[in-house]
């Protein structure tokens, strides 16, 4: 056996003669969507803080309060300290949002999905995932030890043909799906999926990640997403019955056994939900700038604020993106297996706060340098 060093040192030369090296580079954030790098001012692309929550004033003021009244910490999981009294309001909003009976928040949106999954579905049991799910989605269908099968993207064909197919052989069938998929920005067929789960006796799990405060609320059995993008905040949820909330408390293992947000980040997720609710226009901008972009590009309307340019292969993804930040404008390149091979992209996210500026110059020097 290799030295661990060794073996790391292998293991990243191999990543390197992919481009597929990734490295975490210290970039601060100035307020808005402007970044700093290396000593440089960017306009970034690649943040998820699609309202620009994240610095506005009352949900800065919220999370202050919290952390002077209550501390920074949980201190414990939330069934065994007992649950900090800002959950009720946050978890009241998440369900009213997503009308629903109930909510539960978690650590974040990662460990609700390896949480949730396994507490619905076991090694009897099928999940239909859609190809391109998000990674923790896939890893709470591998944790559950359920049936793990794929469907082609979006393709609700092929997820009844899997259902004929494979269906009677299991007790219980979960199928997965998002709302706005996170690397390409299209909209999941979620009311769609509904028939087919209702036909074949299946649970529809959706990840709203993305879509919650920049698209509509979709119902499905199990509703899930995240505090930290839209809300600007920390932390994961699940929405659905009274009865699925009471029973992921009683069998999700990364809400038992995982620390309770700090109650400063619960503040400021209850007072983002409030301005998200109450404010229809902002919630409208991101797909604005969104479709300025897409338009600019003469390319049909983006579905969602994220949108993807895809170049083919990871050199000319990170190459892309290197020609952009001389430009000022900072967009990552998104690589395998982020994304399948050969589908390497500039994914850009749009926030509220964008200028039409910058959308407007991205566009015509991705087509100008022929990327686009
Ligand atoms: C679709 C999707 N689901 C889940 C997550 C995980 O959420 P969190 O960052 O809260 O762990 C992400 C990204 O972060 C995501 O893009």
């Amino acid at each position: 056996m290799p030295s661990l060093r060794d073996f790391a040192r292998g293991q990243l030369a191999r990543t390197a003669q992919q481009s597929l090296t990734r490295t975490v580079r210290e970039t601060e954030r100035l307020g808005r969507t402007r970044v700093r790098r290396g000593g440089q001012d960017y306009v970034s692309f690649s943040c998820n803080d699609y309202l620009g929550l994240t610095h506005h004033p009352e949900v800065i003021a919220a999370a202050r309060a919290a952390l002077e009244r209550y501390g920074t910490g949980a201190a414990a999981s939330r069934l065994v300290t007992g649950s900090h009294p800002l959950y009720a309001e946050l978890e009241r909003l998440l369900a009213e949002l997503k009308g629903t009976e109930a909510a539960r928040v978690f650590g974040s949106g990662y460990l609700a999905n390896l949480g949730v999954i396994p507490a619905l579905v076991g090694k009897n049991d099928l999940v239909l995932a859609d190809r391109l799910c998000h990674a923790c989605m896939y890893d709470g269908a591998r944790l559950s030890g359920a049936t793990l099968l794929r469907f082609a993207h979006n393709d609700l064909e092929h997820c009844r043909e899997l259902l004929e197919e494979h269906r009677a052989r299991f007790e219980r069938c979960l199928i997965l799906t998002e709302t706005v998929f996170s690397m390409d920005g299209d909209r999941g067929p979620v009311e769609d999926l509904m028939g087919p789960a209702r036909a074949w006796d299946a649970w529809l799990m959706t990840d709203d990640a993305h879509g919650l405060g920049t698209c509509p609320a979709i119902a499905a059995d199990v509703q899930m997403g995240t505090l930290s993008k839209a809300v600007g905040s920390y932390g994961g949820y699940v929405c659905g019955s009274s009865e699925l909330i009471a029973w992921l408390d009683n069998r999700a293992r990364s809400l038992l056994f995982a620390t309770g947000l700090p109650p400063a980040s619960v503040a400021a997720a209850t007072a983002a939900l409030r301005i998200i609710r109450a404010d229809p226009e902002l919630r409208q901008k991101p797909l604005e700038h969104a479709r300025r972009f897409t338009t600019a590009l003469g390319r049909p309307p983006a579905a969602s604020p994220i949108v993807p340019v895809i170049v083919g292969e990871a050199e000319r993804a990170l190459a892309a993106s290197a020609m952009l930040e001389r430009h000022g404008l900072l967009v990552v390149a998104i690589r395998p297996p982020s994304v399948p091979p050969g589908t390497a992209r500039l994914r850009f996210t749009f926030s509220a706060l964008h200028e039409p500026e910058p959308i407007e110059r991205a566009a015509a020097l991705l087509k100008e340098q022929g990327y686009a």
